[in-house]
């Protein structure tokens, strides 16, 4: 297909949808509906709701984060573990008597873990309350699905199995004020062996940079700072448009948008991280010097099996070329442990790894199976309490590398961008470092949004303590 044609399609798709959205507001005006809609899964999923939320409040529903007085509950599940399905099976389950006792709730499921068959099935099956269940490729189509269910009564199921076109300009809610979260590409071509994101999302397709750079300019001017750009895959960003880009040079074109402070991107994947985006991180100050690179493994031979193409050598060489280059860089990675034929010495690979890189902060998990993966159907899958105990020793590792990487920041002075309240205590706001760090300080709700100079007091296992300095 053209690139003129996807556009024309989704702009069509976009205003149909629009027209829905209006019909459907006239419809429930002056009922105050609510709708609770609870997100699983990583920041794809984040985003998507936040599409999700923009088109339900044009709509003219009101958000609530109680299910109890929700006129519409809706689950955006994720699927990359087994654990995070059996936590959305479990929701489910107790939705069942909410919904004997209010005829009218309507139960809406869509995101990653609707894309398999299997799964669907079972809904179908065992959770036949359900009303509205559809995917990752027609997110969009959420007023029109609504609509039908409003209108027929009947349980509405539409999953597809590939994209058709990427719909921009629908309304959007975004979480914060200051900072935003930009799709610049979906899905992933690389089908590492354990994952199931491929399956579920699709093949890789990027944004058009003017696209990107459009929403970029209207954010900034709406009064955000900073920007997260998202990708499975980042680095491989533009190689299937139909002018192909490097994700370097869409790097820097969005640094030059006036205003922005601080650019940030995930997930980069170590194999297609090349010199030319090292160069431009280091050159341009408002692209922050904190990078996710996940690892997966430090053994050779599991990367292999997982089929990540490169080595223990070649990753560590990547990252003490970026440090070299940027020496405050702040990185976070994954880990997986107990892969199917890891031993203890492929296991010490990893915390190898840790070890010499030291990484802010670090997301470690144990190797869950999943059906239609070739990992699935390996052999030498790894005994539970083996990895539990692996993982354990890796947390631990992580915990102490993660502490001594951030008490050099104690006594410093630091800028930090104020992001929320924390959680723990309402006169304490927490932000971040430039390098991603977590800083708490004792600041005023109202300074949230601002760029402040923090001095560094203590620091914790996974944040810093600081106050204003003066
Ligand atoms: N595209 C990103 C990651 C997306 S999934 C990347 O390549 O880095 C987020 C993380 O979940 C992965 O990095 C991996 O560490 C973990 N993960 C994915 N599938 C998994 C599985 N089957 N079992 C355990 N962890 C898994
Ligand atoms: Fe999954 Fe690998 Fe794609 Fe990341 S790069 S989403 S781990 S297949
Ligand atoms: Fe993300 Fe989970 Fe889907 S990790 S892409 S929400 S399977």
């Amino acid at each position: 297909m053209s690139k003129r044609q996807i556009v024309e399609i989704s702009t069509q798709e976009a205003k149909r949808q629009t027209e829905i959205i209006n019909i459907l507001s006239q419809r429930i005006k002056g009922k105050n509906l609510k709708f609770c809609l609870s997100t699983f899964g990583c920041q794809m999923n984040a985003r998507d709701s936040e599409k999700i939320k923009g088109m339900l409040e044009e709509i003219g529903y009101l958000q609530t984060e109680n299910e109890d007085e929700a006129d519409f509950i809706l689950y955006n599940t994720c699927c990359v573990r087994e654990n995070a399905e059996t936590k959305i099976y479990g929701r489910l389950g107790a939705l069942k008597g909410k919904k004997r006792e209010n005829p009218n709730l309507i139960i809406a499921l869509c995101g990653c873990m609707m894309q398999q068959d299997m799964v669907v099935e079972t809904l179908k099956k065992n959770y036949k309350f359900v009303d509205i269940i559809f995917g990752t490729y027609n997110t969009y189509k959420l007023p029109e699905l609504l609509q039908t269910r409003l209108e027929t009564g009947e349980n509405i199921i539409d999953i597809w199995d590939s994209y058709k076109d990427i719909v921009e300009d629908l309304p959007d809610a975004r979480k914060y004020d200051h900072k935003a979260c930009v799709n610049i590409m979906y899905g992933c071509n690389n089908f590492c062996t354990y994952c199931i994101v491929p399956y579920v999302r699709g093949r890789e397709r990027s944004r058009q940079p003017e696209d990107i750079m459009n929403e970029i300019k209207g954010l900034v001017a709406d009064g955000v700072t900073e920007i997260m750009l998202l990708g499975q895959n980042v680095n491989s960003y533009g190689k299937t448009l139909e002018n192909p880009m490097t994700f370097a040079a869409l790097l820097k074109q969005i640094s030059q948008i006036e205003g922005l402070k601080r650019i940030r991107f995930m997930t980069s994947h170590p194999k297609d991280l090349n010199d030319e985006l090292i160069e431009v991180m280091a050159s341009h100050d408002n692209i922050c010097k904190s990078l996710h690179l996940p690892f997966q493994s430090g053994s050779s031979k599991v990367l292999k099996r997982m089929n990540r193409h490169y080595t223990k050598e070649s990753y560590l060489e990547l990252a003490h070329k970026i440090k070299k280059a940027m020496p405050n860089i702040g990185f976070t990675t994954d880990i997986i442990v107990g892969f199917p034929g890891e031993t203890e010495e492929d296991f010490n690979d990893t915390m190898q790894v840790v070890d010499e890189i030291g990484y802010t902060s670090a997301f470690t998990f144990v190797y869950s199976k999943r059906t239609g993966t070739p990992a699935a159907t390996m052999e030498e899958q790894v005994d539970e309490q083996v990895a539990k105990e692996r993982f354990n020793r890796l947390t631990a590792l992580v915990n102490q590398k993660a502490a001594e990487a951030l008490s050099k920041y104690q006594g410093q002075t630091v800028e930090v961008l104020l992001e929320e309240i924390s959680k723990n205590n309402r006169s304490v706001l927490s932000g971040r470092t430039d390098t991603g760090i977590l800083v708490n300080v004792e600041a005023s709700e109202d300074m949230i949004g601002q760029y402040v100079p923090v001095y560094i007091k203590e620091t914790k296992s996974h944040y810093l303590v600081g106050e204003l300095a003066k």
